[in-house]
C-alpha cells in the first residue's frame, strides 16, 4: 500500500523533474532560480538584544534569531543580496548592505521591519559602525567603486559626506575602538602580473582626515583578503587571507606549493605588518578563510574555512608573546633534530618573523592552532557572543547556524533557517566549485582563484598544459560555453573538458562523471552581473555610446571581439610577447565583465585598461587605437566598461 502511494508521488515528481529539465534546456540562459535555497553568510550579534541578525544571500533576506531562545523571530526581506550586516552600537538598529540595490537598508532590530534605506554605491560590500561615545557613523565599502562612503548622521537624517579611495574591492573592514580608524581588508591584489610582488592589501582608514593614512601590504602573492577584526586595544588588526605561490610553476600541490592561507597581524597605528602566518598543516590546508572574530581579552581569533568546513582558533595572544621573543621552555626544547625551531630563531633573530609566512608547521609546534568541524557546509560569517563562550558560524550550503562552546569547540546545536530544497545539479555543482575537500590534500577550491564566483583573484598561474615559464593571468568564468576553446593558449577544446581537467590535474584527484556534470551545470550557470558602469537606469552613458560606435567603427575592436560574447573564439597575434612563447597568438578574449577581470592580457601584464590598448599596444596591432583622441580613447573604455 505504502509502496502504491510512494509510486503515484514519484510519477508526478517524475513529471515535474522532467518539465523542470525541458525548461533547462529550452531557456539554456536563463539559468535556475537559487532563491529557494538557504544561505547564510554573514552575521551579527547584538549582545544588548541578544540577536542575531543572519544574511541569508541566496533567499535576499535578513534572518533575526533570538539567541537565547534559539528561534527564529523575524525575517526581513531585502531589495539586494545582503553581503554585510552589523548593529548599530546600541544593538538596537541592523544595517544589511544591499549588494546589487545599491543601498543599506536601516532595519528596526525589534519590529524586523527596513525602516529605510542609504544610497550608496551599487555594490556595497562591507559595514561598519562608529563604536559607542563616538559620533554616530556607519562606513560603507563599495565593491564596484573601490571605495568606502562614509555616512553621517544630521537633522535631515543619514548623509554620505565623503567617499574614499581604496585599493580593490573592499570586502571586509572594522573600527578601532576608539573610533580612530577604519581598517578595510581589499579582496583582489591591484597591481601587474608580471610584480613577482603583487599583493593585495589592507587600507588603513583615518576617522579625522577622512583618508586613507595607511596602504599595509600583505605578502607576494596575497589574494582574497575576506575577513578583518580589531583587538580589544585597538593596537592590532588580523586579517585573513590566501596566499598563493604564483612566482613557482604548478608542478604539485603538496605542502602548500600553489595555494597557502595566512592571518596577518598588522600595527594599525603605525601602519605596519607585525607578521603573517600559515593556518595550514604540512598535508592538509586550510583553504578559504572567510571571517575573523576576537574574543573580548583579545587572547584568540576565531576563523572560517569555507573550502574545507572547518573553524580554527588561534591563540594571538601566545604568538605576540613569541615574536617579542617569549619562548616558553617546552618550546625551546623542542628541537628539530640538532637545529633549533623556527620560534627560538626569532627570539635569536627578530627578522626571522618574515620566514613565518612560508613556515607551515610554525603554528602546530607552539599548539598555538586547533581546528574543528563548523558544524555544517561552507562556513563563512561568525558571531562571538560577548562574554566569549559561544560562537555562531554560519554554513552557506547547509544552510543553518551552528553553535559551537569556544572552550571545546564542539558543535552545540544547529539551527536551520527553513526547509532546505534536496540540491540540484546547479547547487551541488556550486558546492564542488567552493569545495577543497575536491582537491588534495585540501590544498584549494576552485574558488580559491576564482572568485567572485568564478571571476578572477588577480593573480597568474604557470600550469604546465601550455609549457612551463609562461604564467596566465586567471580568466573569469562567466559564459565559458559560449566563449570555447579554453584557455588563453587554447589548449582545452570543450568547456566540460575543462570542468573535468581542473578537478583531475588542477585539484588532483579523479571525480566522478556526476562531480563533473554538476560542476559543468554550476559553471554555465554563471551570468554577468549588470555593469555598474551603467547609468542609474541601467542604460549606457553618453560616453560609452559613442565609445560603443568607435569599437565597432573605427577601432576596428569588433573584428576580433564581436557581440554578444566579444570574442571571434580565434587566436591571434596583438604584438603582446612573451619570451616563452615566440608566435604571439592568444585566445580573443571575452570583454564581458572587463570592468573586474584585472589585470589583463595572458600574463596579466596591463593593469588598466587604457594599458591594454596605449602601453601594451606600440606596434598598434592590437585594434587601430592611434589615430584617436583623448576624448575618443576615453569613450572607447567607457564602452568596454559597460560590458
Ligand atoms: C591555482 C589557481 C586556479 C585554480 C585552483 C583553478 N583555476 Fe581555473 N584557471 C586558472 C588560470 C590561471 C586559468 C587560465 C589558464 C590559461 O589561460 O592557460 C584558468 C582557466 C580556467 C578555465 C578556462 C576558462 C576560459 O574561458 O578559457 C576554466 C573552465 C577553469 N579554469 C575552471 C576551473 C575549475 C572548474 C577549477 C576547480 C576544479 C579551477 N579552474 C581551479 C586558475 C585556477
Ligand atoms: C586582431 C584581433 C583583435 C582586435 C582587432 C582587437 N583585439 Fe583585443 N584582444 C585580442 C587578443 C588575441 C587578445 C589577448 C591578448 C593577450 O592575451 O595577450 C585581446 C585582449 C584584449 C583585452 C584584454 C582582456 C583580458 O581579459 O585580458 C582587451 C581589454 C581588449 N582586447 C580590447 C580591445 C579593444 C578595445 C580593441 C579595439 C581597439 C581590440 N581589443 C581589438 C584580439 C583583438
Amino acid at each position: 500500500m505504502r509502496r502504491t502511494q510512494n509510486r503515484g508521488w514519484w510519477w508526478v515528481w517524475g513529471l515535474i523533474v522532467t518539465v523542470a529539465g525541458a525548461m533547462g534546456s529550452r531557456a539554456d540562459d536563463s539559468p535556475p532560480d537559487p532563491t529557494r535555497y538557504r544561505s547564510p553568510g554573514q552575521l551579527a550579534i547584538s549582545a544588548r538584544a541578544g540577536r542575531l541578525a543572519v544574511a541569508d544571500q541566496t533567499r535576499r533576506s535578513v534572518v533575526l534569531v533570538d539567541a537565547d531562545k534559539w528561534k527564529i523571530a523575524a525575517r526581513v526581506p531585502l531589495a539586494g543580496r545582503p553581503t554585510a550586516v552589523v548593529w548599530d552600537p546600541a544593538g538596537s538598529v541592523l544595517y544589511a548592505a544591499e549588494h546589487g540595490a545599491g543601498t543599506v537598508a536601516v532595519i528596526d532590530g525589534a519590529k524586523g521591519e527596513v525602516r529605510s534605506r542609504i544610497r550608496v554605491g551599487k555594490w556595497p560590500a562591507a559595514l561598519a559602525a562608529a563604536p559607542a561615545r563616538t559620533p554616530r557613523r556607519l562606513y560603507v565599502g563599495n565593491q564596484d567603486r573601490h571605495t568606502v562612503s562614509v555616512v553621517q548622521w544630521d537633522a535631515n537624517g543619514p548623509q554620505v559626506v565623503k567617499e574614499i579611495p581604496v585599493s580593490r574591492e573592499p570586502s571586509d573592514m572594522e573600527v578601532t575602538p576608539d573610533g580612530r580608524y577604519v581598517v578595510v581588508a581589499n579582496l583582489l591584489p591591484h597591481g601587474s602580473g608580471l610584480d613577482p610582488d603583487l599583493s593585495a592589501e589592507v587600507s588603513i582608514v583615518d576617522t579625522q582626515t577622512l583618508s586613507v593614512a595607511h596602504a599595509v601590504k600583505l605578502p607576494p602573492g596575497s589574494t582574497l583578503v575576506r575577513g578583518v577584526c580589531v583587538g580589544p586595544k585597538g593596537r592590532w588588526a588580523y586579517v585573513v587571507h590566501g596566499l598563493g605561490r604564483f612566482t613557482s610553476p604548478i608542478t604539485q600541490l603538496e605542502r602548500g606549493w600553489v595555494n597557502t592561507y595566512a592571518l596577518s597581524i598588522i600595527d594599525v597605528a603605525e601602519g605596519h605588518r607585525r607578521a603573517t602566518v600559515l593556518l595550514d598543516e604540512l598535508t592538509r590546508g586550510a583553504a578559504d578563510p572567510h571571517s575573523i572574530v576576537v574574543s573580548p581579552d583579545g587572547r584568540y581569533v576565531w576563523i572560517s574555512h569555507t573550502g574545507v568546513h572547518e573553524v580554527s582558533r588561534v591563540d594571538v595572544g601566545l604568538l605576540h608573546e613569541l615574536f617579542e621573543g617569549n619562548v616558553p621552555k617546552w618550546l625551546v626544547d623542542l628541537k628539530d633534530g640538532m637545529r633549533d625551531n623556527i620560534w627560538v630563531e626569532i627570539q635569536r633573530d627578530r627578522s626571522k618573523i618574515s620566514v613565518l609566512q612560508d613556515d607551515l608547521t610554525a603554528l602546530f609546534i607552539a599548539r598555538a592552532i586547533e581546528r574543528w568541524p563548523s558544524g555544517g557546509t561552507g562556513p563563512k560569517g561568525l558571531a562571538l557572543s560577548a562574554d566569549g563562550t559561544r560562537l555562531w558560524v554560519a554554513n552557506y550550503f547547509s544552510g543553518g547556524v551552528s553553535l559551537l562552546q569556544t572552550e571545546t569547540g564542539r558543535v552545540d546545536t544547529t539551527l536551520s533557517l527553513g526547509a532546505q530544497p534536496e540540491p540540484d545539479a546547479v547547487r551541488r555543482g556550486e558546492r564542488i566549485f567552493h569545495d577543497a575537500t575536491y582537491a588534495f590534500q585540501r590544498w584549494h577550491s576552485c574558488a580559491s582563484c576564482h572568485a567572485n564566483e568564478g571571476r578572477v583573484d588577480g593573480l597568474r598561474w604557470d600550469f604546465l598544459a601550455d609549457g612551463i615559464g609562461n604564467a596566465k593571468d586567471t580568466v573569469s568564468l562567466v559564459w565559458l560555453h559560449h566563449t570555447e576553446p579554453m584557455n588563453r593558449r587554447a589548449t582545452v577544446a570543450t568547456a566540460k573538458e575543462c570542468a573535468r581537467g581542473g578537478l583531475q590535474s588542477t585539484n588532483g584527484l579523479v571525480p566522478t562523471e556526476q562531480d563533473v556534470e554538476d560542476l559543468y551545470a554550476y559553471l554555465t550557470s554563471l551570468r554577468p552581473m549588470p555593469s555598474p558602469h551603467l547609468d542609474e537606469n541601467g542604460r549606457r552613458t553618453a560616453a560609452a555610446v559613442r565609445g560603443k560606435a568607435i569599437f565597432e567603427g573605427r577601432a576596428g575592436c569588433a573584428q576580433c571581439h564581436p557581440a554578444p560574447y566579444f570574442t571571434d573564439r580565434k587566436m591571434h597575434n596583438v604584438g603582446v610577447l612573451s619570451p616563452n612563447e615566440p608566435d604571439g597568438r592568444y585566445d580573443t578574449p571575452s570583454l564581458i565583465e572587463a570592468y573586474r577581470t584585472g589585470p589583463y592580457l595572458h600574463d596579466g601584464r596591463a593593469v588598466t585598461l587604457r594599458e591594454v590598448l596605449v602601453e601594451h599596444n606600440e606596434k598598434g596591432l592590437h585594434g587601430k587605437v592611434k589615430g584617436l583622441s583623448e576624448q575618443q580613447l576615453k569613450d572607447l573604455i567607457e564602452y568596454v566598461k559597460s560590458l
